[in-house]
């Protein structure tokens, strides 16, 4: 067992170290230096530079370092073996609370409440009760279906979007293309945790907004995206937040990330920008998930279904 270790975009060295800590039986290979590529028989990856998976004669498996897998899928050479992502209880519950945290700052109208302090104005609002409030959860995968289930509990009516039918109790659920009109029409804070796909690229957009039209105590629709940057359309959520189409937005994630400091979205009084670090999570945990992922991917047991990636789907 040998385990190539190929990290863009953030150092490697923390991750080898602990690979090599948790299973000193693994042999750990850093794809920085110099290696026999003969010997790789599992990889784990974060963005790998396009054709490296594919020098790998003997690669058995590939493991992404995180959840969404869109950047191995735009590598043309992607070998046909088994991918796995990342599904693990703590980056679920840190999703959740960054999630959470967003409904509840839009609608217990937060910004407006710091604006009323900044300027000692003791200023009463409208403030229905969750229950009168719509949060619709495009994406019903691990992490959508966490976030709506405790959305739920906090009494918000729930409906969810995904690409085949699922249920949830406690969340109206609706599917594909059919699903998503009566979905966007009952939802006043839309939270999308979908993943990056031919699909899906693109669709928070001019079109998905004009079809969204709610009033509500929030001044009107709110966005709330920690899926991926290449979903949004940046150019249109702007254009939409002036034109009073979208009332306020969320965003964790960017069409281009770091998100430039000449991005009019870092200013702007209706958005609320957190560095694509919605679930960040204890590298350890990931870590132990890899590691075993890679013993019974040895032992002959393949990956464990909720962690296989779908090549046709593409997430
Ligand atoms: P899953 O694969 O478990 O779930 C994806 C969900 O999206 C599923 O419900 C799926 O439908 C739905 N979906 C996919 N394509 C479509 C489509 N064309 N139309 C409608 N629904 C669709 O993913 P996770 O929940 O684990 O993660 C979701 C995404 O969150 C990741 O892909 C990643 O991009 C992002 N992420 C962001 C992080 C951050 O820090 N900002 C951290 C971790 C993940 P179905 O149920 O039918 O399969
Ligand atoms: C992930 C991420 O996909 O952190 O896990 O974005």
């Amino acid at each position: 067992m040998t385990l190539l270790v190929a990290i863009r975009g953030w150092t490697p060295d923390a991750w080898i170290e602990r690979f090599r800590r948790l299973a000193p039986d693994l042999a750990v290979l850093d794809a920085r230096e110099p290696y026999d590529p003969a010997e790789v028989t599992h990889a784990a990856v974060w963005k790998p530079e396009p054709g490296l998976l594919a020098s790998l004669p003997n690669l058995r498996a590939i493991f992404n370092l995180g959840a969404g897998v869109d950047a191995l899928f735009a590598d043309p050479n992607l070998p046909e073996v088994p991918i796995a992502r990342i599904v693990d209880p703590n980056l679920t519950a840190r999703m959740t609370e960054w999630v959470v945290m967003n409904v509840l700052m839009h609608h217990r109208q937060v910004a407006a409440r710091a604006d009323d302090q900044r300027r000692a104005h003791w200023g009463s609002r409208p403030q229905p009760a969750a229950q009168d409030v719509s949060v619709g959860m495009m994406g019903l995968g691990v992490l959508g279906r966490d976030a709506a289930e405790v959305l739920a509990r906090l009494g918000f009516r729930m409906t969810g979007w995904s690409r085949t039918p699922r249920e949830i109790d406690g969340v109206e659920c609706f599917a594909g293309d059919f699903g998503l009109g009566p979905f966007l029409e009952r939802t006043d804070i839309l939270v999308v945790l979908l993943p990056l796909t031919p699909d899906t690229r693109g669709i928070l957009g001019r079109d998905l907004f004009a079809r969204w039209r709610r009033e509500n105590h929030m001044g009107g629709p709110v966005l709330i995206n920690a899926g991926r940057g290449g979903l949004q359309v940046e150019a249109d959520i702007l254009e939409a937040l002036e034109a009073g189409t979208l009332a306020a937005a969320s965003l964790d994630v960017f069409e281009t990330e770091p998100l430039p400091a000449t991005s009019p979205l870092w200013s702007h009084p209706k958005v609320i920008i957190t560095p694509h670090c919605a679930a960040d999570s204890d590298a350890e945990a990931l870590a132990r998930v890899i590691i075993d992922g890679v013993r019974r991917e040895s032992a002959g047991e393949g990956l464990a279904p909720e962690v296989l990636v779908d090549r046709q789907a593409g997430y």
